[in-house]
């Protein structure tokens, strides 16, 4: 007999009403028995939304929806790292029924915790859309990769970063004309801060470095650092320099663990990931004995991210129940690499500055720059065109980040420096 499980789905948003869409039209999709919404919650009951809801009970109370008789399947689509979304999860763990998020906030902030709810009960979490919406990453680094060993994850993990920086070296617009742009094309929320610094690609990150490296979830171990700090200035350099900037979140396999950060980089122009432009999401995955691989695609939209939480109620269906983050919690024991290691760990870095346009200004930078312990690969002075002021670009070979950071105090302390200098690291793919 074909299997049927009832869904209650909370949050009939831009995530639930592309769900519930979906579900009215299974038919065409290919799963393993049926899925019968069986009730659904969100704040505002008078709302009007593009799908026809008439038929589900409704609930005021997600958790009232979470535990009720009528629900086998706990679908959460609210967003929000606590409050109702996880008050509800928590509810539906602790009675055994599985549920489907696609809340990252919640499993970055919450994953451990959440996860050994599951785990007493013997319940599935999942949570495929969580981390770039429609590409399977999740389940690909989770069950499809446990048979290797992992060296890195590296990716463009935010649409809305990606976006405004595109945008900004294509039209040589600056950030705050762009992300008006973004905002209105629906790109970026009305609030973007969780987007521009760089926090939401952190959530994803941290998410993927439990999967692929079994350190524990914990969020405070990411740093991070957004967008908001880039100006058209440094992608013009970096353009000029044959580099793109892009957002890039990276999980990195270490000889003092694991490095997990978000922070805009240089990269070759030619690099996969330089290529990816506007708001699509990308993922590299280098593995020791499988090779390495690129995932792209669009990692956010209803239709996209839905079709994520479509992939996870499949599983359900075909009773898979495969630990929340691969393994069970207490075998998440490899270790995150200390911070003041990170600032050991060598890289090219890029030091950008601004001079007073007068004679000997350069000269006494690179007498600076000759007593540190940085050496430059390449050095562009670009025009100061109208301003009294000329940008310059230096690339340094490898060198340790606190030799860098040493090496762009010394610029700073310079007189003719006008702006304080700034430090981009450069990859090389
Ligand atoms: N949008 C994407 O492309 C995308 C991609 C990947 C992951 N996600 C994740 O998916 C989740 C949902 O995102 P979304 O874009 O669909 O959000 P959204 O459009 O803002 O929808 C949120 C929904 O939650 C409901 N809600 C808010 N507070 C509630 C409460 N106390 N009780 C019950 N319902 C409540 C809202 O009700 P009303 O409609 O009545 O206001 C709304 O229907 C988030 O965790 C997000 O991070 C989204």
């Amino acid at each position: 007999m074909k299997k049927s499980m009832k869904v209650g789905i909370a949050g009939l948003g831009n995530v639930g009403t592309g769900l519930i869409a979906r579900l009215q039209d299974q038919g065409k999709l290919r799963l393993d028995g049926e899925l019968v919404v069986s009730g659904v919650s969100a704040r505002n009951r008078s709302r009007a939304r593009p799908v026809d809801i008439s038929d589900y009970a409704w609930y005021d109370d997600p958790v009232a929806l979470a535990k009720s008789d009528d629900t086998e399947i706990f679908v959460e689509l609210i967003g929000g790292s606590d409050g109702p979304a996880k008050l509800a999860v928590e509810a539906a763990l602790d009675l055994g029924k599985p549920v489907v998020t696609a809340n990252k906030a919640m499993i970055a902030e919450y994953g451990e915790e959440l996860a050994q709810r599951a785990e007493a009960k013997k319940t599935p979490l999942l949570f495929e859309a969580a981390v770039a919406g429609g590409i399977p990453i999740v389940r690909a680094i989770r069950e499809s990769f446990a048979g290797t060993e992992l060296k890195s994850i590296r990716g463009i993990l935010n649409g809305t970063c990606n976006f405004l920086l595109s945008e900004m070296a294509e039209t040589g617009r600056d950030y705050d004309d762009v992300l008006a742009d973004a905002q209105r094309l629906g790109y970026a929320e009305a609030d973007p801060f969780l987007d521009v610094s760089g926090t939401d690609a952190a959530h994803k990150i941290a998410i993927l470095s439990s999967l692929g490296f079994g350190v524990p979830m914990d969020f405070s171990q990411v740093s991070i650092h957004g967008v908001d700090s880039i100006s058209l200035r440094d992608l013009q350099l970096a353009g000029k320099l044959d580099h793109k900037i892009k957002l890039i979140a990276e999980a990195v396999q270490t000889e003092f663990g694991v490095i997990c950060r978000v922070e805009p980089v240089l990269l070759p122009k030619a690099s996969p990931l330089a290529m990816i432009d506007g708001p699509l999401n990308a993922i590299m995955i280098e593995s020791v004995h499988a090779g390495n691989y690129t995932l792209t695609g669009p990692g956010a939209g209803s239709d996209a991210t839905a079709s994520a939480v479509l992939g996870d109620l499949s599983a359900l269906l075909s009773d898979q129940n495969t630990p929340v983050f691969g393994v069970c919690v207490g075998l998440l024991s490899q270790t995150f690499c200390p911070k003041d290691k990170i600032s050991q760990s060598e890289s090219k870095y890029l030091i950008r500055a601004e001079l007073r346009d007068k004679a000997g200004a350069l000269a006494s930078l690179t007498e600076k720059l000759a007593g540190s312990d940085v050496s430059v690969d390449a050095l562009l002075q670009d025009s100061a065109g109208d301003s009294e002021f000329a940008p310059i670009a230096i690339m340094t070979h490898n060198c340790s980040l606190a030799a860098a950071e040493e090496a762009v105090s010394r610029v700073n302390s310079l007189d003719a420096v006008h702006e304080p200098a700034r430090l981009i690291r450069i990859e090389s793919s």
